[in-house]
Order: C-alpha cells, then sequence, then structure tokens
C-alpha cells in the first residue's frame, strides 16, 4: 500500500514536472537578445528558488513584465585571492572567481559567432546585490556530468562532436578555470549550452590544452581572425580590464595559429566545418 502510494506521488512529481517543461516551452517568447537583456533588466522578481547544483548555488529567479514571465539565474560570485587552495588539493595563484566574466563571456561568444551555445548574460541588481542574470535555457534535459551517469547518447554523433569542438575553441579562448560539466547544459534537441564562466579570463597568454583544439566552425574561425582588441576591449567593459582583453587577443592568435597548422597539415576540410 505504502509502496503503491509512493509511487502514485513519485509519477504524480515526474508528470509535473514534464507539463512545467512543456509549459515553459510553449511560453517561450520569441525575444531579441537586446529584449531578453531588457527584460532581465527590469522585469520583477516574483520567486526564487534554490539550485542544487553549482558550487556557489546561484539562485533560479522567476520574473515577469506583466506579459512575459521567464526563469533567469542570479549568480554574486565575487572572489578574489592571492592564492586558493580547492577541495581536490588544486592551489591557484591570483584566484578570481567573478560574476563579471560571465558578461564578458557571453559578449565574447556574440563576437565570434558562439553566442548560439551562450544564454545571454547581462547584470542586475537583486535584493541589493549586484550581479550577472542569465536567461534561463529551456527544454534542458541533462547536463553534461548526468549524461554520462545515465549512459545517455547523442543521437547525431556529427552534430554533437561539431558542438564539442566549439565548446573547445570557447574553453581555450577564454582560459576557463573551471570547465566542470555541470556548465555544459544539453536541451531535448541534444544541443550544446555551455554557463558559468566566473572562473574564466586568466591572465595567460598561452592556451590551457592546445592539443583540445581539433577542428572550428568556419564562420567562427573566420570571426577569431577579424577580432580586434579595440572590438574586443569595448565590447567587454566595464567586465574586463586591458590586461584580460589583451591575454584573450594572445590566446586568440595562438589559436589561429594552431587551425592554420591544423589546416597546412591534414587538409582544410578536415578542420573547418
Ligand atoms: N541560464 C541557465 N539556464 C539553465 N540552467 C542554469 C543557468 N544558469 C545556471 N543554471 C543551473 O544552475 C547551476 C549552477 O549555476 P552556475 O554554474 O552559474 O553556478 P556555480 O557553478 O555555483 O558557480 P561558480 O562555480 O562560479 O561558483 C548550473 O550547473 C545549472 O544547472
Ligand atoms: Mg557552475
Amino acid at each position: 500500500m505504502l509502496f503503491r502510494r509512493k509511487w502514485v506521488v513519485s509519477f504524480v512529481a515526474g508528470a509535473s514536472l514534464v507539463l512545467a517543461s512543456l509549459l515553459l516551452a510553449a511560453d517561450e517568447p520569441n525575444f531579441t537578445d537586446q529584449q531578453k537583456i531588457d527584460f532581465m533588466h527590469n522585469a520583477k522578481v516574483t520567486a526564487s528558488h534554490q539550485v542544487s547544483k553549482g558550487i556557489t548555488g546561484p539562485p533560479r529567479l522567476t520574473l515577469t513584465d506583466g506579459t512575459v514571465t521567464h526563469d533567469a539565474s542570479f549568480q554574486t560570485v565575487d572572489e578574489h585571492a592571492p592564492t586558493k587552495q580547492m577541495n581536490d588539493g588544486t592551489t591557484f595563484l591570483n584566484f578570481k572567481d567573478d560574476w563579471k566574466f560571465n558578461i564578458a563571456g557571453y559578449r565574447i561568444a556574440k563576437l565570434i559567432g558562439l553566442d548560439d551555445m551562450v544564454p545571454v548574460y547581462t547584470d542586475r541588481k537583486w535584493q541589493g546585490k549586484q550581479g550577472s542574470i542569465s536567461w534561463w535555457v529551456p527544454n534542458l534535459m541533462f547536463d553534461e556530468g548526468d549524461r554520462l551517469k545515465r549512459g545517455e547518447h547523442p543521437p547525431d554523433m556529427d552534430s554533437w562532436n561539431h558542438q564539442m569542438y566549439d565548446l573547445r575553441v570557447l574553453t581555450q579562448l577564454f582560459y576557463d578555470q573551471d570547465p566542470n560539466l555541470t556548465n555544459v547544459l544539453i536541451d531535448k534537441d541534444w544541443k550544446i549550452w555551455r554557463i558559468d564562466f566566473s572562473r574564466a579570463f586568466a591572465e595567460f597568454k598561452s592556451l590551457p590544452v592546445q592539443k583540445d583544439l581539433v577542428m572550428c566552425r568556419k564562420d567562427v574561425y573566420q570571426k577569431l581572425k577579424d577580432l580586434s582588441y579595440d572590438q574586443l576591449f569595448a565590447a567587454t567593459q566595464p567586465y574586463l580590464t586591458k590586461g584580460q582583453a589583451k591575454a584573450v587577443i594572445a590566446r586568440r592568435d595562438k589559436i589561429v595559429e594552431i587551425l592554420d597548422q591544423l589546416i597546412a597539415k591534414n587538409g582544410e576540410s578536415n578542420v573547418l566545418f
């Protein structure tokens, strides 16, 4: 009897979750990035929930402007330290975990044409705290960590691999020191989304894992090549310093150099897609 009641409760809970996702999908407004930014700046927060994933546990907010209701993630982390020892024993020098880098990440992704894998991020003040706010990605199935645990496989391996190669370009360009699997989200169309750049933009001119660069989307490669320091610096104000922006450009140079070497060795059609 008890077993049956439990089963009914979990069935109802599961069905509600599916229904909530379907309703969210149906409600997804056809907003431009600028409209999402305006909404996240101005809409009223009507609810907040704690998210179980992540280290700092940023709240998931529900916002409404009276017509549209949508969720967003609010991140206020702002930790700077000369040295920081992590739980796994790794020590970082000049440690920075800062919400401002989330916005810089989104803006650079937009400059190089990879903003289709990064939700819109902007700034917002809530409950007296300044932070970043990001458009909640609709129709999520799981994050990459959960996908691996569940042994789920993408239906289209080529499309999946291409998305993964693009993701690696972002990680190398941003020098992300926290590219953990809960920061890679997968939606019901097996589209990959990358969130959380709060530990990126270390001022290193080399790449964290050079061998990760294998292939790159053609338009992204061209946009990387065309990107100037002035453009990058202007687009990331006031979130990146000159030194951080210069380091991004130095890593961009390195990425283009490596892709060019791969093209020379393996042929363009085996590197650019
Ligand atoms: N825009 C978003 N859309 C959907 N889910 C999100 C979004 N932002 C965050 N999440 C969910 O919330 C979790 C925690 O968010 P996030 O990664 O930004 O914080 P965090 O890992 O605690 O941050 P940090 O590591 O910088 O302290 C994510 O793993 C993801 O499950
Ligand atoms: Mg995270």
